[in-house]
């Protein structure tokens, strides 16, 4: 009541006009306020989602389509409509692997026992073995990993779509649109696979064979079952020209088979397992390891 007693006095000699012009100037102030705030979306240290983001997931899509016919037919927009859906008008800081829910599922694919190659630190030759080989599979391999590998993407919380000026970098927060996508992912083709699962490791990196934070160790030694996977087998692979710092008999290595026997998971190592090193030859034909009476 008091409220309303205060605020009479000052309108009543107002005349019609003079409150038209007030009530558009205030209409008028908060539509600039709330540019601004569209103006101002928060700016992180990742750069913005991939130029052309639709054109390359859909093209990917089709393109495996075409090399992997036996995997079936894929909904290719339905695939770019879940990556949407899981991500836009969302805070980029918050996409958690549940967000991708739907995503994995449109994606779901079976992978056949004894191909699974995980990796830690060996990104590139990993992954020029299973361009040259194909006795094994990588997530980036799989039609999900296929999709996505090497994009970047996040929505913002103010408008629909993609945000095309940045995105979270993989530490600047916990549940990013990146970091919480490639978790699922990891954690869906461990859950997946059976067998012998292999392990692609580098010999010659500093420090940890693999890292105490690496997606190998928190994601997808986790979620593997023993009751599907007969056994771990883990391939420490020296650079050909690099320092041997790293072998099956490490602390470091040693480190990993307790973690992985932890997980009730059978272990076993091979240092510099020889398919990989003949493809490290193809490269380096006159280093002693290509000898072929001396490489292991
Ligand atoms: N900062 C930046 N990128 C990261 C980080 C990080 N802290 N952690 C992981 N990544 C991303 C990057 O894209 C990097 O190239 O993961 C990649 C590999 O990191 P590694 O330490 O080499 O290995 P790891 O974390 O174990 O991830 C590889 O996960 O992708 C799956 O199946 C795949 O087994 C493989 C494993």
């Amino acid at each position: 009541m008091s409220w309303y007693r205060a605020s009479r006095p000052v309108t009543k000699h107002l005349c019609p006009g003079s409150m038209l012009t007030l009530v558009l100037m205030v209409l008028a102030s908060s539509a600039v306020d709330a540019g601004q705030q569209k103006n101002q979306a928060k700016k992180y240290k990742g750069p913005g989602t991939t130029l052309n983001l639709r054109n390359i997931i859909v093209g990917r899509c089709y393109h495996y389509m075409s090399l992997y016919p036996g995997n079936g037919d894929k909904n290719c927009s339905g695939i770019w409509q879940e990556l949407i859906d899981a991500v836009q008008r969302k805070d980029p800081c918050k996409i958690t692997q549940e967000d991708y829910k739907n995503l994995a599922l449109v994606a779901a694919q079976t992978i056949p026992c004894d191909k699974t190659l995980l990796w830690s630190r060996t990104n590139d030759l990993v992954h020029r073995y299973t361009k040259a080989t194909a006795d094994f599979i990588t997530l980036e391999d799989t039609f999900l990993g296929f999709l996505f590998n090497g994009l970047m993407w996040c929505g913002n919380t103010l408008r629909p779509g993609m945000n095309y000026k940045s995105c979270p970098a993989w530490n600047e927060c916990e549940h990013n649109s990146i970091s919480s996508f490639w978790k699922m992912a990891s954690a869906a083709f461990a859950r997946g696979s059976c067998g012998v699962v292999n392990v692609m490791l580098n010999g010659s990196a500093d420090g940890d064979i693999a890292r105490i934070e690496s997606i190998l160790r928190t994601v997808e030694i986790p979620n593997m079952d023993p009751i599907k996977i007969s056994e771990v087998k883990v391939w420490v692979i020296d650079d050909i020209q690099g320092e041997d710092r790293n072998s099956c008999n490490s602390k470091s290595l040693l480190d990993l088979k307790y973690y992985i026997e932890g997980h009730k998971l059978k272990y076993s190592c091979v240092d510099n397992y020889r398919p990989v090193q003949a493809l490290q030859c193809a490269d380096h034909p006159d280093h002693a390891a290509c000898n072929r009476c001396s490489y292991q």
